[in-house]
């Protein structure tokens, strides 16, 4: 069978893509070679800025399938019968390296599924796990300059880190997690997912309950060692990439349980700690988990540009039965997104295949760089309109949520403990989780100034005494003169 004739952009074919226009047989070029112009000057815009942040990742499709019936708690329509499937695609990443980081480092790990479901696109972006560093927006853009690169020395800044950290005691509970052994996931199959924001469930009868998502991987949870993490690099800086796709292609397809704990709203003025905040989780024997359904990936992307590098999860993508809360990080990111998305892929970034719903879109959005449908309204290009253009639909309102208060910068230290949950999850450690968790945090805390590592083993104390004490003599320091300041 003959092969197809490459083209230029412009569909005309070429007659040699081996070489160059030249005057004589050694050169120079001429400026009329349009081929070649087009080929390097497609070249030089084959990449888009990566993410702020979560740069590095691995993406795949998927199928999300009821198990139990939730319908009295949200109408969304992908719970509306068991058995019911909705594709869904998933990216997974790192978050503080670039897109050429390797794999297999301690950091959080992202979780973003795109649900594609007949009412929108519904994304839980999410991590691997259920709380955050900080609880007020306003805090991310300083929170994720100490984890990038000094702009001085081009370096990761452990100083910077835990200067930071020791003076957002918020972050405890995080950073708890990140330096405990499943800060290091084997790969992205063997850890769970985590919604980590409250969102809202709104049923037909217009109740709403608070939820937290939960993805309890099927794989097992896997975890590396620094030791065993800095070998793997040494031959791998793909490892979760790898795993991932080698396993999707060989056919033994991830799943995660899809879990959710459901919390009647007026609850949230009873519970004694602040159900909205980020850096806190819901206590289980209080808010038991009910599974929802199954997630699994089943099919990888075909092209990774295409499909990952320009996959844009938002968490203000979300569906009629599921909503949001007064969680301020959540507020932000409502925000955060969408205009990230525009900048980074550009206006029309959710009529792209991976971003496109799967279900009609009717707005009345058009012009912007790379308009690739032609919008055919007719007179019915503004809104409201006699010309038979689409209209909303009340049927869709939300129930109306009471907010009371000043309008204030309210400090969210106050009457706020930072430190109970924390120490609860250092006491559910075992001996040797304990004694990983030292070890990581002292080897990370290496070169940084003494008042610094005093202030944040302040910290450790006050969550638990033996978590501060071995932290200390982790690092070789007498807790006499470290404690001095905790113990007060
Ligand atoms: C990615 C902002 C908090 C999880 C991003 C991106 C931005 C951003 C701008 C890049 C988006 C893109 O270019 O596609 C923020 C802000 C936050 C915040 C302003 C706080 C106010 C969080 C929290 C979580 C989270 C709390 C998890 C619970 C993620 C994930 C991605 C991401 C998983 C990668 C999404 C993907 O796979 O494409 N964030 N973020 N972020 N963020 Fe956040």
């Amino acid at each position: 069978m003959s092969k197809p004739t490459i083209t230029t952009t412009g569909g005309a074919p070429v007659p040699d893509n081996q070489n160059s226009v030249s005057a004589g047989p050694r050169g120079p070029l001429l400026l009329q070679d349009y081929q070649l112009i087009e080929k390097l000057a497609h070249q030089n815009r084959e990449r888009i800025p990566e993410r702020v942040v979560h740069a590095k990742g691995s993406g795949a499709y998927g199928t999300f399938t009821v198990t139990q019936d939730i319908s009295k708690f949200s109408k969304a329509r992908l719970f509306a019968e068991m058995g019911k499937t909705t594709e869904v695609f998933l990216r997974f990443s790192t978050v503080a390296g670039e897109r050429g980081a390797a794999d297999a480092e301690r950091d959080v790990r992202g979780f973003s599924v795109k649900f594609y479901t007949e009412e929108g696109n519904w994304d839980v972006v999410g991590n691997n796990t259920p709380v955050f560093f900080v609880r007020d927006p306003v805090k991310f853009p300083d929170f994720i300059r100490t984890q990038k690169r000094h702009p001085s020395t081009n370096m990761r800044s452990p100083t910077a880190m835990w200067d930071f950290w020791s003076l957002s005691p918020e972050s405890l509970h995080q950073v708890t997690i990140l330096f405990s052994d499943r800060g290091l996931p084997q790969g992205y199959r063997a850890m769970h997912g985590f919604g980590s924001h409250t969102y809202s469930f709104i049923n037909e009868a217009g109740e709403r309950h608070w939820v937290k998502f939960h993805f309890k991987s099927l794989q097992g949870i896997r975890n590396w060692t620094n030791r065993e993490a800095e070998a793997v690099i040494a031959t791998d800086r793909e490892s979760a990439q790898r795993d991932l796709y080698e396993a999707i292609e060989g056919g033994d397809f991830p799943r995660w349980r899809v879990c959710v704990q459901i919390m009647p709203e007026a609850d949230a003025d009873k519970t004694s700690y602040n159900p909205f905040d980020i850096t806190k989780v819901w206590p289980h024997a209080e808010y038991p988990l009910h599974e929802v359904g199954i997630l699994e990936l089943n099919r990888n992307a075909q092209h990774y540009f295409a499909e990952v590098e320009q996959s844009s999860f938002s968490p203000s993508n979300i569906v009629p039965g599921i909503g949001f809360s007064p969680d301020k990080m959540l507020q932000g990111r409502i925000f955060a997104y969408a205009d990230a998305h525009r900048y980074r892929v550009g206006t029309h970034y959710e009529a792209l295949p991976v971003n496109r719903p799967r279900c009609p879109v009717t707005h009345y959005h058009a012009d912007g760089a790379m308009l690739n449908d032609i919008p055919n309204r007719g007179d019915a290009y503004y809104e409201p309109n006699s010309f038979n253009g689409p209209v909303e639909n009340d049927r869709f309102a939300e129930p109306p949520l009471k907010i009371s208060g000043d309008a204030d910068r309210y400090d969210h230290r106050v009457g706020n403990d930072d430190y109970s949950q924390p120490g609860a999850l250092f006491r559910l450690m075992n001996a040797e989780q304990q004694k990983q968790l030292f070890g990581n945090i002292a080897e990370a805390m290496q070169g940084v100034p003494l008042d610094i590592v005093k202030r944040q083993i302040t910290h450790f104390y006050r969550a638990d005494k033996a978590y501060g004490l071995g932290v200390a003599e982790a690092l070789g320091l007498s807790p006499g003169d470290l404690l001095a300041d905790a113990a007060e």
